[in-house]
């Protein structure tokens, strides 16, 4: 058994995997069942000054993720203050409490949240790209509270590293990176309507499609500051999270899987990271964080595929699919013609059997 434990912030956490803000955090019993299902740590449910009222249907599947145009907690922030952070304390996990979104917001909801907060993360979905107004946040927080102050970025327009320098430079203890990606829309062509409803039909997505934008957010951010970062996006697997924690998180959260899958999910992610850190010879959890953080260097962007002859059956995948027309199969085999392969490495993640090695240039001779 591995050491899952990490500390972000100062705060200890027993695994790296805890919820994101959303639908499986919406009540305290709800993180009660998170923390049941193996979470290590517990966010609640953004709240604000007043109660959502989100447009219906608002969350939809689709394939490789979700959509969805719910807002922040449709629960008046006095329930959450006066019942529902004490129901999730009973858990004895750490627990950051998500607050959105003005300067005026943070600086009414702070005080009254002091009391059950390990953290704050500060949401910064709908106050736009101006970055004096998650500054004044973030102020706004730092004066009311003595605890970690989060800072939750959402994928906009605005460039992700400055955003978070400017965070960092302005008192946050942390990075969330990264809310869901929007506005996107998904039509259903039955109905010839858009699956989600309000003005547009338009939302946010979430799921597996956004770890790629989300790992690239996490790397460039843990590149530049000097903060811890957590990564969220698209993590439903053991395998995400360390992709996540090589790109430089120092703990993750899980939205849409924990939707789609129930509360046990945490505990699942947390066991397939342990097994995949004894299988590859890491103690910790923590020695994985930041390992892919660095530049690529020469010689691994010199190389070429190499095909292992003995988990290649010859399947043909490879082959279809090379875009040079590079590979062809003798006897079971793969064999790639170097004179017509252009290096574009599609085969080594096209192959389901692992038979195709990307293999770093050696020295010239
Ligand atoms: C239905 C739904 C509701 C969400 N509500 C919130 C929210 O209240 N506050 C917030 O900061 N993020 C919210 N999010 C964004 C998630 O916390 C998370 O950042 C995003 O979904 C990416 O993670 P995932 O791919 O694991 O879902 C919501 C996401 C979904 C799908």
């Amino acid at each position: 058994m591995a050491d899952l434990g990490v500390e972000v912030a100062g705060i200890r956490f027993s695994n790296p995997i805890m919820p994101a803000a959303g639908p499986p955090v919406r009540t305290g019993e709800a993180m009660l069942r998170c923390a049941a299902g193996g979470a290590g740590g517990l966010v609640s449910k953004t709240i604000s000054t007043s109660a959502a009222s989100p447009p219906t249907p608002n969350i939809a599947e689709i394939p490789h993720g979700m959509v969805n145009t719910e807002l922040w907690s449709e629960l008046p922030p006095e329930q959450w203050i006066d019942h529902e952070y004490a129901i999730a304390q009973e858990a004895g996990l750490p627990l950051i409490v998500s607050l959105g979104y003005s300067a005026d917001d943070i600086a009414r909801l702070a005080p009254r949240i002091r009391p059950f907060a390990d953290a704050v993360e500060l949401s910064t979905h709908y106050i736009g790209e101006d970055a004096t107004l998650m500054v004044a946040a973030i102020g706004a927080a730092r004066a009311a509270l003595d605890v970690p102050v989060f800072v939750k970025l959402s994928p906009l327009g605005r460039e992700m590293v400055r955003a978070a320098q400017q965070a960092e430079g302005a008192g946050a203890d942390g990075i969330v990176a990264i809310n869901s990606f929007g506005p996107v829309l998904a039509i259903d062509p039955d109905t010839r309507q858009p699956y989600l409803g309000g003005t547009d039909g338009y939302g946010w997505l979430s799921g597996p499609a956004l770890k790629p934008l989300a790992l690239r957010c996490v790397r460039d951010i843990a590149r530049t500051v000097n903060v811890p970062v957590i990564g969220v996006g698209g993590i439903g697997h053991g395998i995400d999270v360390v992709e996540m924690l090589m790109a430089g998180a120092s703990a993750v959260q899980v939205c849409t899987a924990a939707i789609l899958h129930g509360p046990g999910v945490f505990g699942k992610i947390a066991r397939e990271l342990d097994g995949w850190l004894d299988e590859h010879g890491y103690a910790t959890a923590t020695e994985l964080r930041g390992l892919a953080v660095d530049g690529m260097s020469a010689a691994w962007s010199a190389g070429r595929p190499v095909v292992r002859p003995g988990p290649c059956n010859g399947c043909d995948l490879c082959a279809v699919s090379c875009p040079y027309d590079a590979i062809t199969i003798d006897e079971k085999l793969a064999v790639i013609d170097y004179d017509a392969c252009a290096c574009c490495g599609l085969c080594v993640t096209r192959c389901r059997r692992g038979a195709i090695d990307w293999v770093a240039a050696g020295p010239a001779v």
